[in-house]
């Protein structure tokens, strides 16, 4: 048996083999049956080339099938190999009449997105699943290269890192409340994970870099673009760091050695996004071969302060729907704007207001814009990419502020951390999803993960 990929790839002909997969065309052209079969291999389909007593009338778009022939050498100039089938079997007939994809359509992502249970077998998002897969490859490979330890970090927790309160609480089921008699489970309340960041610092203390890649869960707005209920997070934590410098530079190889990963092992499945998907949205991105140059050499060149950004806003001749303000959060709008005002390069945006970050943040000590050492990447048409900080090392520090808040009591093993052994770090997370957005030109979030939510009343 052999995958379509491989098939296509063979550089001679290889005999007898059997190839199964799904129709994506059934044609009859000058006495001979020709079909298109793709198993998710490739975008590529594998051309199959029979005698017309082989058709059957339950081979249609959309019939799982499989093939049985010799693997030859094409005469057609646009593929290497096709298959000369001997004999085709339809495995599971496909009623094209009610099937909602059609052959020849290129079904916009709104249409397909209604369809979450099929839409895989669409061509654009069988190449988002594999670039998806092969760049979630290329993460891991990154950090193990680099040194550090993955850690896998509990999704049910009691603590909330990021103090936004965004978090969607677990609890038993009636029945097993009544049962247990109980009201939480482990007796105080408990999350899903909205950051693996305070576990990675837990690790920091014995590891010196350390990393997670795993589903982070949010109760925000999932109307918008960029924001999803559940997705996916990378987060590294590094110690001994005393710069936010180093974090940027792990922020940008990152991006970089992930997105030349993704450029060299999906080449075609990149391109479809930037032909089909990309220029519809994004014009100035029409050329396919420029985009994937300023991917390859994306410079980091943009190093700007809050106070900056601010400033920068301030004098933009554009008007804002949130007036930018010093101590006010950068909304999308004036993400967007920044990047823009830089060139569309990347745009690290450092040292935010003291007042608008968590707690865990590293107290740059200065004023009066009191301000910690926070760093927050910026790309084109998406926004933040990617969050971190140096934390907050120094007991007493960490002690006031966690008083400040109330929190003291709850912090109690975060504050122990910086009674044995404390070393000055840092870390960051990244979107995953907002990754993909931004190397494949998606507008919408919903279209770079496997399984939309199309409606609240159906949670596939
Ligand atoms: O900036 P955030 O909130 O940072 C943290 O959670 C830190 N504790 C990470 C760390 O330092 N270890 O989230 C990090 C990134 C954001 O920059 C954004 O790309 C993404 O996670 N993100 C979301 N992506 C999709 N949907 C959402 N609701 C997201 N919220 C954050
Ligand atoms: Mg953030």
């Amino acid at each position: 048996r052999v995958r379509v990929r491989e098939a296509l790839g063979a550089l001679e002909p290889a005999g007898e083999v059997k190839v199964q997969g799904w129709v994506r065309s059934v044609r009859f052209q000058k006495g001979v049956l020709f079909l298109h079969i793709n198993d998710g291999s490739s975008l590529e389909n594998l051309q199959v080339v029979a005698d017309p007593s082989l058709e059957n009338r339950d081979l249609t778009f959309g019939s799982a099938v499989e093939v049985q022939g010799n693997l030859v050498k094409s005469p057609h100039r646009m593929q290497n190999m096709e298959l000369k089938a001997k004999t085709i079997r339809v495995v599971g007939p496909c009623d094209t009449w009610s099937f909602p994809l059609k052959r020849k359509e290129r079904h916009p992502l709104d249409y397909v997105r209604q369809f979450p249970h099929l839409r895989c077998r669409n061509n654009t998002l069988g190449s988002l699943l594999r670039i998806r897969s092969e760049a979630t490859a290329a993460i891991h490979s990154f950090f193990q290269d680099n040194g550090y330890v993955h850690i896998h970090t509990p999704i049910i927790t009691s603590n909330d890192c990021e103090g936004a309160g965004e978090l969607f609480q677990i609890e038993m089921s009636n029945e097993a409340r009544e049962s247990a008699e109980k009201t939480h489970f482990f007796n105080v309340p408990a999350f899903l994970t909205v950051s693996g960041q305070l576990h990675l610092e837990v690790m920091a203390g014995a590891f010196t870099q350390v990393f997670t890649f795993g589903p982070t869960f949010r109760a925000e707005n999932s109307q918008s673009r960029r924001h999803l209920a559940e997705f996916y997070m990378v987060e590294a934590e590094l110690s001994f760091t005393e710069s936010l410098q180093d974090i940027m530079q792990v922020m940008e190889d990152l991006f970089k050695t992930v997105t030349n990963t993704v450029l060299s092992k999906c080449p075609h499945d990149v391109e479809l996004f930037h032909k089909y998907i990309a220029p519809a949205q994004k014009p100035e991105n029409f050329l396919v071969i420029p985009f994937i140059v300023i991917l390859k050499t994306f410079f980091f060149s943009c190093r700007i302060s809050y106070n900056e950004a601010v400033e920068i806003l301030k004098q933009a001749s554009q008007t804002f729907t949130f007036k930018p303000e010093w101590g006010c959060d950068l909304q999308t709008e004036h993400e967007k704007y920044l990047v823009k005002h830089c060139g569309e390069v990347p745009v690290f945006v450092i040292n935010y207001p003291y007042d608008l970050k968590p707690f865990y943040m590293r107290d740059n000590e200065d004023g009066p814009q009191h301000t910690v050492a926070a760093v927050d990447l910026l790309v084109s048409g998406i926004g933040e990419l990617c969050g971190g900080s140096l934390r907050e090392e120094r007991l007493p520090f960490l002690e006031s502020r966690l008083q400040r808040l109330g929190l003291t009591d709850a912090y109690q093993w975060y504050l122990d951390l910086r009674k044995f052994g404390s070393v000055p770090h840092g870390g960051f997370g990244m979107g995953f999803e907002r990754y993909l957005q931004c190397i494949l030109g998606v507008d919408n979030i919903k279209d770079v993960i496997p399984f939309p939510r199309f409606s609240h009343s159906c949670l596939l």
